[in-house]
């Protein structure tokens, strides 16, 4: 497996674990950081066989993600933010496309970019500790990882807007109840039982499929493309592939699939 310097990076029986691991830092992502976490992703883009998800989560019960790292930010101007927030829009385009559900397990705290990260993932699944907020507001900006826009395509426009203007902290319990995570869990152990259970029951389903509800939702917030228009593409090229074949099949013979992939 690659070695990073910020990032530890493994493989478990079925999928990928990336680690977030700047202790020191709470895990604050800093430019390299990102790079290495694009980097991480792309290399894996082409490696999905045998692969049913990806789980990103930081290191240590304190904190997923403290945000971007704020020691960066002194001396940045207009030219530099831009930079440094469309470097970050790519890493968080890369994640929310993958063709394999990306699982973020949110342990502790996940602020400004960190909550961005949260949100760019497929599913989220939080300790009781989880703490979510997009501070940016504190230091006189707003998100700059896409914040603005995920946030209250999952939470709503009010809920997301009073998150941000505030920077209050948002806890587990709360954040469930707003549908921000799917799961609350006691502890770290738990949601990896719990992030590991879904991927297993995902590495049941065709990945064609799998891929194809991704990008069809994703599709649904693109304002312009037509999200109707690509779900009809997407269906009728699964329906003439081998897998729906053997999923029809296997209905009317009483069995469990055995997807092929293709
Ligand atoms: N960027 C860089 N360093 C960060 C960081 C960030 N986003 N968040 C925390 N750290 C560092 C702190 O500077 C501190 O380093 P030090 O020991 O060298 O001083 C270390 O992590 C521990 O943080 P500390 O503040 O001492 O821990 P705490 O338990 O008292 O508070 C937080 C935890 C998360 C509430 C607090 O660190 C915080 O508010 N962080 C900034 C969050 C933020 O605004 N993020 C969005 C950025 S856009």
């Amino acid at each position: 497996m690659r070695e990073f310097k910020f990032i530890n990076f493994n493989k478990g029986k079925n999928y990928y674990l990336i680690e977030i691991n700047r202790p020191d830092q709470l895990n604050a992502i800093n430019k390299e950081t990102i790079k290495e976490l694009k980097d991480c992703f792309l290399s894996i883009k082409n490696s999905t066989k045998g692969f049913y998800g990806v789980i990103i989560t930081g290191s240590g019960d304190k904190s997923f993600v403290a945000g971007a790292d704020i020691s960066e930010f002194k001396g940045l101007n207009e030219k530099t933010a831009k930079e440094l927030s469309l470097n970050g829009h790519e890493l968080f385009h890369i994640i929310e496309n993958f063709s394999i559900p990306v699982i973020a397990l949110v342990n502790g705290y996940a602020l400004g970019g960190g909550c961005e990260l949260a949100l760019c993932c497929h599913i989220r699944i939080a300790t009781k500790n989880a703490k979510f907020s997009q501070p940016e507001i504190n230091l006189g900006t707003i998100p700059g990882y896409g914040g603005t826009q995920r946030l209250p395509q999952i939470i709503g426009k009010g809920r997301a807007l009073e998150m941000m203007v505030t920077a209050e902290m948002t806890n587990a319990e709360t954040a469930l109840q707003y549908g921000l995570v799917n799961y609350v869990l006691d502890n770290k152990d738990d949601a990896m039982k719990k992030s590991t259970e879904l991927i297993d029951i995902i590495q049941r389903k065709a990945p064609g499929a799998v891929a194809g509800v991704i990008e069809s939702i994703n599709n649904f917030y693109r304002g312009d493309d037509d999200g109707f228009g690509k779900e009809i593409q997407i269906f009728s090229k699964l329906c003439g592939a081998d897998d729906f074949k053997e999923g029809v099949r296997a209905f009317q013979e009483k069995r469990c699939p055995s997807f092929k992939g293709k």
